[in-house]
């Protein structure tokens, strides 16, 4: 049952992605699909872990399907790649209960995106779920004995915690799992737009793969840019100016580019016309993923590939359960 090359990667459906999760992830992956057997798995379960609440759940249906939408809308191709919803999949609850065993309590405790989400949601004390939020994960990904995991930088300690359960695993039962690598892209985190933080939702400092060109002309027009520079002659700066490493990031015209840089380091142009020519670029690399979402934005279609591919996937599970406890001898 040993599979040469098969990734296992995916996000939480929390609602919008984006340009940040297209650098730091999505990217990759539609690079991945071609040499790789590639599963996508749609967290639904871990969304759980912090948003338990009915309330919170009441659009989970739509953030599922604009989930796959997005996939869609950056490349991924439904007919490489397998894109399956983890509720739908519930031999993956039996094997977290299995890893449950095999990792203790104060090694979870230790995990830093534990405490990173207690702070930022202001959670006094976690459930049982969100301290095993990295055992759901290690069984998603062993679950279709995935060799490999391109991720944000952000899951390598949940990576490592999936690491260690399938070598403690192996060495109690066998040699049965693989002990999957992280792959991490290049540009791991994009600064937001208010040059403060990483981009992400919660911080509204991000600009969406989904949003209008006049959403980004508006959002680009507002950027944060060098906190120096009050008038358009006063030379800039441009070693870690938003602006800038959006435009390196974004603007496939080098020429343009360097032609800023030139004249903002001298002083010799303003915020806006920077602002603008960004503007122009995103809008131009958004323009095809705004198109392929607009074609495949059918509930239909969307529904259809979630089916598929949690039947593809559901076989793997139930294949690779049916070894572990063979292997345990239960
Ligand atoms: N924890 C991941 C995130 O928030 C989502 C996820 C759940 C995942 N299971 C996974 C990612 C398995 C990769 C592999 O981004």
């Amino acid at each position: 049952m040993d599979n040469v090359k098969r990734i296992l990667t995916g996000d939480r459906p929390t609602g919008a992605m984006h340009i940040g999760h297209y650098l730091g992830s999505l990217k990759k992956r539609v690079e991945l699909q071609n040499e790789y057997e590639t599963y996508i798995i749609i967290a639904d379960l871990h969304t759980l872990t912090t948003k338990p609440n009915k309330d919170d759940l009441k659009d989970l249906q739509d953030r599922i399907r604009e989930q796959v939408l997005t996939y869609l809308a950056v490349g991924l191709d439904p007919h490489k790649v397998t894109i399956y919803r983890q509720s739908a999949i519930p031999e993956v609850c039996e094997l977290a209960t299995i890893f449950g065993m095999i990792i203790t309590v104060p090694r979870l405790e230790r995990v830093p995106t534990l405490k990173d989400q207690l702070n930022n949601l202001h959670i006094a004390e976690p459930s049982f779920g969100l301290l095993g939020y990295p055992v759901l994960q290690a069984a998603d990904i062993l679950m279709v004995r995935a060799n490999c995991v391109p991720v944000g930088a952000d899951q390598a300690s949940h990576l490592e915690v999936t690491r260690e359960i399938a070598s403690r695993f192996n060495s109690l039962y066998g040699k049965v799992l693989p002990e999957p690598k992280a792959l991490f892209s290049a540009e791991s985190t994009l600064i937001g737009t208010d040059g403060k933080a990483k981009m992400s939702k919660s911080l509204g400092n991000a600009i969406n793969l989904f949003d209008d060109p006049e959403v980004v002309n508006k959002k680009v027009m507002a950027m944060y840019t060098d906190p120096n520079r009050i008038r358009p002659t006063d030379p800039g700066k441009i070693e870690g100016n938003p602006v800038f490493i959006y435009h390196d990031l974004f603007n496939e015209n080098n020429e343009e580019i360097a032609d800023l840089k030139s004249r903002y380091v001298s002083g010799q142009v303003g915020d806006v016309e920077v602002k603008k020519k960004l503007a122009v670029a995103i809008n131009k690399f958004l323009d095809p993923i705004r198109d392929r979402a607009k074609i495949n934005n059918k509930k239909d279609l969307l529904e259809d590939i979630i089916e598929q591919g949690t039947k593809i996937a559901r076989k793997e599970a139930v294949a690779t359960l049916d070894l572990i406890k063979t292997s345990m001898g239960l």
